[in-house]
């Protein structure tokens, strides 16, 4: 850990009224005060809202709104050994990121975040709006060595479990369309993308990347996505903090993985789908290039295939596509 990342967090230990004094911090770190100084002058220029009392010392003077990673593992207190953050300010896409680590044959799992992304990647080879601050882009790196017929569980089970964090963080329940899109009330907050590397046996490794929309921009959504998107702010009545949020989804997404990998999770799976699948009984068109299937949706199959009642009563499974929601039928 770096000087200043136990200033910011014996800063962040004595809490929004709580002073540390110089000398203090001074003895734990083992430096002189001017040193201290020094460090305290960074972490401002960093964005940190520190005050300074001449007979107490220094204290935060507000919490961060802005994504940190010291800030994040203090609050996720990560054990000796857990994956480590791999920060930017701005990167291409935290997926490519992610790959290019693993490539570069860093340890998995790892973890990506950042600030912005200038090519932030959807599904489908959609682009990603990814240009402001304040909200998460997260990509999470693995190498998994299971059959490519678990990938589609993988995702989907991701995604159930990011549901099930912002529900607890919320305390509004989000939904989940198949197969990785998070809404609220019918707009997207969140989308999942996961990419593989894979051969007729196995999964080489594995990127799954999360983009969350934590606050509407200032300046208002795109056009071309206004009418379709939201953010989690909007749905919360405290203000949404980032680092603890970015805190508790590697926990979770970690914990997913590990029940993943040892097949503990099918049960809890199945009751997760069904308490945040909004597609389950309603009428859709299933999108696929330009093919349009037209069916009722009953849930997924073992291999989180979406399962159709097609216009002729049969069932059918498909493994990918694009869903939108038709509105109901009026029957005689
Ligand atoms: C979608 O809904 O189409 C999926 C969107 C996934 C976006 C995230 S943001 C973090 C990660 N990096 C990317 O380039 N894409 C994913």
């Amino acid at each position: 850990m770096t000087s200043e990342t136990l200033v910011l967090h014996a800063l962040l230990d004595a809490g929004p009224d709580g002073f540390v004094s110089g000398e203090e911090l001074a003895g734990r770190l083992g430096v002189s005060r001017v040193a201290v100084w020094q460090h305290l002058d960074r972490l401002r220029s960093a964005g940190f809202a520190i005050d300074g009392r001449r007979s107490r010392g220094y204290r935060l003077a507000s919490p961060p709104t802005f994504l940190h990673p010291a800030v994040v593992d203090w609050h996720r207190r990560p054990a000796p050994g857990d994956p480590s953050i791999h920060f930017s300010d701005t990167v291409d896409s935290t997926n490519d990121e992610a790959s290019r680590l693993l490539a570069a044959g860093e340890t998995a799992p790892l973890v990506v975040l950042a600030r912005r992304q200038e090519r932030g990647r959807g599904r489908l080879g959609r682009a990603w709006h990814s240009a402001v601050e304040g909200n998460l882009y997260a990509s999470f790196a693995f190498r998994p060595r299971v059959e490519p017929a678990r990938m589609q569980t993988f995702t989907l089970w991701m995604g159930v479990n990011v549901c099930a964090l912002v529900a607890s963080f919320c305390r509004v329940a989000p939904g989940l369309k198949w197969p990785n899109d998070l809404l609220f009330s019918g707009r997207k907050a969140g989308g999942m993308l996961t990419e593989a590397r894979l051969d007729a046996d196995q999964i080489h490794d594995l990127v799954f990347g999360l983009g969350m929309n934590l606050r509407p921009p200032d300046e208002g959504w795109p056009a071309e996505i206004a009418n379709r998107a939201t953010a989690l702010a909007e749905h919360t009545s405290a203000p949404l903090d980032p680092n603890k949020f970015a805190a508790a989804l590697i926990h979770r997404v970690l914990a997913a993985y590990a029940s993943f990998l040892a097949g503990a999770y099918r049960d809890e799976f199945a009751d997760l789908w069904h308490r945040f699948d909004v597609l389950k009984g309603r009428a859709l068109v299933l999108h696929q290039g330009e093919r349009e299937i037209h069916g009722q949706a009953l849930g997924i199959d073992d291999e989180g295939g979406l399962l159709l009642r097609l216009p002729d009563g049969r069932t059918d499974r498909f493994r990918a596509g694009e869903v939108s929601l038709s509105p109901p039928v009026s029957r005689p």
